[in-house]
C-alpha cells in the first residue's frame, strides 16, 4: 500500500511584469487501489497539478510526499510513476512503435532479459501488437495516445498519472482503456490519478473526485456529494454528474 500526500501545493507562473497563480493551497490524498479525477474547467489547474506531482514542474510551494518520505528532484528515481500527458511530442517518428518503448524500457533500466517481453506486455494491452513495427511517423492520434499509455505501464508502475487519457480515442477504444484503468486500480492496486472533461469516465473510474476552480480545490467527495451539493434534482430519476457540474461550473471559474 503507498499513500501519496499532496500537501498546500502551489505554484505561481512569473512574467517580467506579472504573476499569475495558477494553483493555489492544494493538498490531498492519493492511495493504492484507488482512482481520484480532477475535474474542472479549462485553466482550472488540473494539468500543472499533475505536472508538479510527475516531476516536470518544479512547486513554488508545496510538498509532496510517499508514504512520509517528501519527493525531491534526487529520490524521485525510487518513486517511478506512470505518466500520460498524450499530444503529439514525446516519441521519435521515424522509428517503429515497438523500437520507441524498448528505448524508454532502456531508460526504466528494465532488465535486457525481460525488456522484449516488457514491451510487448505494453503493446497489447493498449492493443497495438499488430501494429507495432508501424512507424510513429504513420500513427493516427488515437494510436499515439494509446502509445503513450503504453510507455506509462512499463515496468508496472504503483502510481499513475493520467490527463485525459482517452483524448482523441474512438468510443470502442476509451471504453477499453477506462476498463483497463479500472482494472489497474482493482486488480494490480495502482494508485491512480486522472483529469478528465468526460463525466461518464469519471462516474465509472473515479472513487472520489476533486472540484478544481481558479487553481482552488472547490469541494472533494463522490459523485453522489457533488449531485448533492449541487442541489441539482431532476424528477423521476436521480440528477446526473453532468448536470450538476454545470449547476456549480459558473463558481469555479477565474474571474
Ligand atoms: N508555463 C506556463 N506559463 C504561464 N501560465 C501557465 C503555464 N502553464 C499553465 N499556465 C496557466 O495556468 C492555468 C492552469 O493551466 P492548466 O493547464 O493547469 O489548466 P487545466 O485545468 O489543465 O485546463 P484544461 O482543462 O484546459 O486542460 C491556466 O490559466 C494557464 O494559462
Ligand atoms: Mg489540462
Amino acid at each position: 500500500m503507498i499513500t501519496i500526500q499532496i500537501k498546500k501545493l502551489r505554484k505561481e507562473f512569473v512574467n517580467q511584469q506579472d504573476r499569475f497563480v495558477a494553483v493555489d493551497d492544494v493538498s490531498f490524498q492519493l492511495k493504492s487501489g484507488k482512482v481520484l479525477a480532477l475535474l474542472g474547467p479549462n485553466g482550472a489547474g488540473k494539468t500543472t497539478i499533475v505536472q508538479m506531482i510527475a516531476g516536470y514542474l518544479q512547486p513554488t510551494s508545496g510538498e509532496i510526499m510517499i508514504d512520509d518520505v517528501a519527493l525531491t528532484p534526487k529520490n524521485r528515481q525510487q518513486f517511478p510513476m506512470g505518466v500520460v500527458f498524450g499530444g503529439e511530442l514525446g516519441f521519435y517518428g521515424n522509428a517503429t512503435a515497438k523500437d520507441n518503448l524498448v528505448f524508454f524500457a532502456n531508460l526504466k533500466k528494465i532488465p535486457r532479459k525481460q525488456l522484449h517481453e516488457e514491451v510487448d506486455r505494453v503493446l497489447d494491452l493498449v492493443e497495438l501488437a499488430n501494429v507495432k513495427n508501424k512507424r510513429v511517423n504513420e500513427f493516427s492520434r488515437g494510436m499515439r495516445q494509446r502509445l503513450h499509455i503504453a510507455r506509462a505501464l512499463l515496468n508496472r508502475p504503483k502510481i499513475i498519472l493520467l490527463d485525459e487519457p482517452t483524448n482523441g480515442l474512438d468510443v470502442e477504444m476509451a471504453r477499453h482503456i477506462r476498463e483497463l484503468v479500472k482494472a489497474l486500480a482493482e486488480r494490480e492496486q495502482i494508485a491512480i490519478l486522472l483529469t478528465s472533461h468526460m463525466m461518464s469516465e469519471i462516474e465509472f473510474l473515479s472513487d472520489r473526485i476533486l472540484l478544481i476552480g481558479a487553481g482552488k480545490i472547490y469541494h472533494e467527495g463522490t459523485v453522489e456529494s457533488i449531485i448533492q451539493l449541487s442541489g441539482v434534482k431532476a424528477i423521476d430519476r436521480p440528477a446526473t454528474l453532468e448536470e450538476s457540474y454545470l449547476a456549480l461550473a459558473e463558481q469555479l471559474k477565474r474571474r
